[in-house]
């Protein structure tokens, strides 16, 4: 890749809320991306992300349901990922949050070999509730050990579909030479 094209995958992906329903997403593709995403880096390498693909249409919007930031375009996505962390890997009270920067990482990375494989996302907030959790778990067979990070819609997006500006800060305001 060279650097152009290494600007256009940077700056192509966008959130997506309007996907083209009647185009399933292929189970090698989110496979494919998946392996791109097991090269995060983790902790000590210890690799405690995880992802759960719904791909059919019941299971998608019965696990949309459980999330609070879909509801416009919950018909619309073909499948959406469960992104955990198996917290067992972590231990003790200085740890206690390096859960959240593994798994976070993890989700990043597959959102973009998602965008890499030619399929389109919207990272899904799970700032819930242990109550909103254990039911998820319950309604997807998600163990007890595995956090919940973050859902991910994925789809083809809709022909003509207008994504939001999401207006970026400048470089001055992110970035400083020490
Ligand atoms: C952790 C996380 C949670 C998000 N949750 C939601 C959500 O619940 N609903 C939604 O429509 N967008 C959600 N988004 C998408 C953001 O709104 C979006 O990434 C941001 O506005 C920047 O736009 P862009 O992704 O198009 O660059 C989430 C993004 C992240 C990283």
């Amino acid at each position: 890749m060279d650097q152009d094209e290494l600007e256009e995958f940077f700056t192509t992906r966008r959130s997506v809320r309007n996907f083209d329903p009647a185009r399933s997403v292929a189970k090698e593709q989110l496979a494919l991306a998946t392996t791109w995403a097991l090269n995060t880096p983790s902790v000590c390498n210890r690799q405690a992300g995880r992802v759960y693909y719904f791909t059919e249409q019941s299971d998608v919007e019965r696990v949309l349901r459980l999330q609070n930031g879909n509801a416009g375009f919950r018909s619309s996505v073909s499948a959406v990922a469960v992104v955990t962390v198996d917290s067992r890997l972590f231990t003790g009270a200085t740890e206690r949050n390096q859960r959240w920067v593994d798994g976070g990482l993890f989700a990043m990375t597959l959102v973009w070999a998602l965008h890499g494989v030619g399929l389109q996302t919207c990272m899904l907030n799970w700032s819930a509730t242990n109550k909103s959790s254990q039911r998820l778990r319950r309604e997807t067979g998600i163990d007890g050990h595995e956090d919940i990070v973050v859902l991910i819609a994925v789809g083809h997006a809709d022909q003509g579909h207008r994504v939001a500006r999401s207006e970026r800060r400048g470089l001055e305001q992110v970035m400083k030479f020490i």
